[in-house]
């Protein structure tokens, strides 16, 4: 199949997410071959039929199984080496939210919310290195957030996090590029996903609050829509980004220019 990832075979984790299945649908459209990791089996069947309806003859393989875990990093690298025979783009992008202020942050929510958004990006770079340095064209790219480096009140443990993708992507980027393999961040800002949209709704929020949200929060005065930082992880797992590694990208329609 023709595309920007022609020929190429990437994991996708949180695959089933707003940004994660818009990144696995753009990558497939583009020819690459894509495993989806996700913790939400309903999520993730309606992000592969959504792929197969938009795409004819997609390769996509789904795992639902909790990134959260140590050993899942391999059972996936071993299966997407069963299916694809090699790994040339790792895509982290699973996350989740926490809202308790550094005051009164427990211990359990920091130790879950360090393994799935920290950890597990860590040990799917472990796992996967060998066939990233293999591939010749490795690429790997990190989902961070806009604040990793713009503080805020009320998410210091996400935010602690997100800061801690930044430092992994610049320390592996010094330490593959000798490898071949390039590493970068992405960090959106406001980006409308099903999970802003429950969370809204839950707190008695409507989409015009939301918008409004969105006006006074950036520049382009509207929130992103899912596939427009599908776009820029796409380009960097591509060849047409072969002289970017180590970069923090913002895609955030200029939410914190000063
Ligand atoms: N949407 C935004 O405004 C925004 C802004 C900045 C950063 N981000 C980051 O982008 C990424 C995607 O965000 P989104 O808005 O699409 O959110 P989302 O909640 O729709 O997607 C996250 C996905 O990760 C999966 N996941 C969570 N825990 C998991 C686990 N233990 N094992 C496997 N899968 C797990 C969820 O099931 C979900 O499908 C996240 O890392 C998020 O922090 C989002």
């Amino acid at each position: 199949m023709a595309g920007r990832l022609a020929d190429r075979a990437a994991i996708i984790t949180g695959g089933a997410g707003g940004i994660g299945a818009a990144t696995g649908l753009l990558f497939c459209q583009e020819g690459a071959r894509v495993v989806l990791v996700d913790s939400d089996a309903e999520a993730m069947e309606r992000a592969v039929s959504h792929i197969q309806a938009s795409v004819p003859h997609a390769c996509v393989v789904a795992v639902v199984a909790d990134v959260g875990e140590e050993e899942t990093a391999s059972e996936v690298v071993a299966q997407t080496r069963r299916a694809f025979g090699a790994i040339d783009v790792l895509a982290n992008i699973a996350g989740i939210r926490a809202y308790e202020p550094l005051a009164q942050a427990r211990r359990d929510t920091w130790e879950k919310i360090i393994a799935v958004n920290l950890m597990s990006y860590a040990y799917f770079i472990r796992e996967a290195i060998t066939d990233l340095r293999a591939s010749g064209r490795g690429s790997v790219i990190n989902i961070s957030s806009t604040h990793a480096v713009n503080p805020r009140a009320g998410m210091g443990q996400y935010d602690v996090t997100k800061a801690g993708i930044v430092s992994l992507t610049q320390t592996l980027a010094f330490e593959e590029a000798k490898h071949g393999v390039r590493v970068n961040a992405v960090c959106p800002g406001l980006t409308l996903t099903p999970f802003h949209l429950r969370r809204a709704q839950s707190a008695g929020r409507t989409r015009q609050d939301l918008d409004h949200e969105a006006a006074e929060g950036c520049l382009l005065g509207r929130w992103a829509n899912a596939r427009e930082v599908a776009y820029p992880i796409l380009w960097l797992a591509s060849d047409e980004a072969s002289y970017i590694t180590g970069s923090v990208l913002m895609v955030d329609g200029g939410r914190f220019v000063r």
